[in-house]
């Protein structure tokens, strides 16, 4: 049965205020809940940052006092839904703990979209961007084991693999290189509109969150690890929005976000195993119907167009969250070694010009040291090599991942190299039987 968002009339706006006790909603257990229920909480989070601010952009540019009022009256809305989102959380879900959380949504999503993405360079642009999440995930798995005792499986609860992927100390780039080609609003899909304002969402509030919590952390090469990543978040936040075409009017960009909120929250009801979780998606889903409707009135009366001619007649789903361990492992093998290259391509490494300039970028950032690769020196320490959780034939491959991954040029000197890493995994190996023994 097919659903045409532009034809439900959901909740008229001046309805949508509710009071305190239903904004702060109850929060999830972190241990009982299903971590995919987590991951469409943080990501929804994410969205929710994403429409608010842009309605206070937009706002910005609107002079009429009537149309003002109602964008007011809708961020306001999306403050309050941003609430309730993000207040899922409990209080004692640490840092770290979310932050695994927040990996894990970048790389299923991502994932996720890859597959169903019907422009052949938007996907690709998303296989890329995979892979260093992926690695991020694995470098704050370390830390999760030093600093809390955690280990990552208690977060992502085997759905999602950890191990190496693109190391993170080569993801930084010039920025001229981040930038992507843009798709044409006139021929693109609605499928591909919603995703990527969805996966640019979720990877700028990844980077709020390491910006506003990194430096909760004692330790200074977690602080500093959170500094490097957050980087590459504001990298991703580049490549992403780099794919949307910049001619898009704000009355356009109104109505793509608001039918990107409708589009996940319409996911997320149906997706959603947590009965309580479900009733607020549900109501949300209805707020944003609202939301559509307004913004389908103003694209109107301001562009003199329809609605349909930008975001079509059917909904789009953007990502069931779901293990996506196959297909990941598959890019993983074939692209660790891709890089980017001027004009919106890709390369690999073995093709790199010597002058390729995202170098210059990783020389001057690593130059003292990565703290990405400092996160395994140190778990080395305690725990004889890194935390991998794999199954037994891709832990078999990990060494052979890395060296595909790592460039011959802007290599940090504190660089875990492959051999050193089969060294670490040979000792963990011999000294498992005296480990046992201490359990
Ligand atoms: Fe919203
Ligand atoms: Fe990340
Ligand atoms: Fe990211
Ligand atoms: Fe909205």
């Amino acid at each position: 049965m097919s659903f045409n968002p532009l034809k439900e009339k959901g909740i008229p706006i001046e309805k949508q205020v509710r009071n305190w006790h239903q904004i702060v909603g109850k929060p999830y257990n972190k241990t009982e809940v299903d971590c995919y229920t987590r991951t469409r909480q943080i990501l929804m989070n994410g969205i929710e940052v994403e429409a608010w601010g842009f309605k206070h952009q937009l706002n910005r540019f609107v002079s009429d006092n009537n149309d003002k009022t109602l964008i007011a009256q809708i961020s306001r809305i999306e403050d309050s839904q941003q609430a309730t989102s993000n207040w899922m959380g409990p209080a004692d879900q640490s840092v770290l703990e979310t932050t695994l959380g927040y990996e894990q949504v970048a790389v299923d999503l991502t994932a996720w979209m890859a597959q169903n993405e019907p422009d052949e360079y938007v996907k690709e642009t998303f296989d890329f961007g995979l892979l260093e999440d992926f690695d991020h995930l694995y470098r704050y798995s370390q830390f999760a084991y030093m600093t809390e005792g955690i280990k990552p499986c208690e977060i992502v609860q085997g759905q999602t693999d950890v191990i190496v992927g693109r190391p993170t100390q080569h993801h930084h780039n010039c920025n001229g290189l981040r930038l992507r080609k843009p798709y044409d609003k006139k021929t693109a899909h609605p499928q591909t509109k919603v995703n990527i304002l969805t996966l640019l969402s979720g990877e700028q509030q990844t980077h709020n969150y390491y910006a506003e919590h990194g430096f909760m952390y004692g330790d200074h090469v977690l602080r500093e690890t959170y500094a490097e990543i957050k980087d590459v978040e504001e990298e991703h936040v580049t490549m992403y929005e780099s794919l949307i075409d910049p001619s898009e009017s704000m009355w356009e960009k109104f109505l793509i976000h608001e039918f990107t909120e409708v589009c996940n929250y319409y996911t997320c009801m149906e997706d959603e195993s947590d009965e309580r979780i479900k009733k607020t998606w549900e109501l949300f889903l209805d707020i944003e119907l609202g939301h559509l409707k307004a913004a389908a009135d103003l694209f109107k009366k301001y562009e003199k167009r329809d609605a349909e001619e930008v975001i079509g007649t059917e909904i789009v789903i953007p990502c069931r969250f779901m293990s996506q361990k196959d297909y990941v492992q598959k890019v993983l093998e074939n692209e660790v070694d891709k890089r980017l290259a001027k004009e919106g391509k890709y390369t690999t490494i073995d093709k790199l010009p010597e002058d390729w300039p995202s170098y210059k970028v990783q020389e001057k950032q690593n130059e003292i040291s990565s703290p990405s690769e400092n996160a395994i020196r140190l778990v080395s320490i305690y725990h004889n090599r890194d935390i991998v959780e794999a199954d037994k034939q891709l832990k078999e491959k990990e060494t052979a991942i890395l060296a595909k991954g790592l460039q011959k040029k802007g290599v940090a000197d504190n660089t875990v190299m492959p051999d050193e890493l089969e060294k670490m995994i040979k000792k963990s190996e011999k000294e498992k039987p005296k480990q046992e023994e201490l359990i």
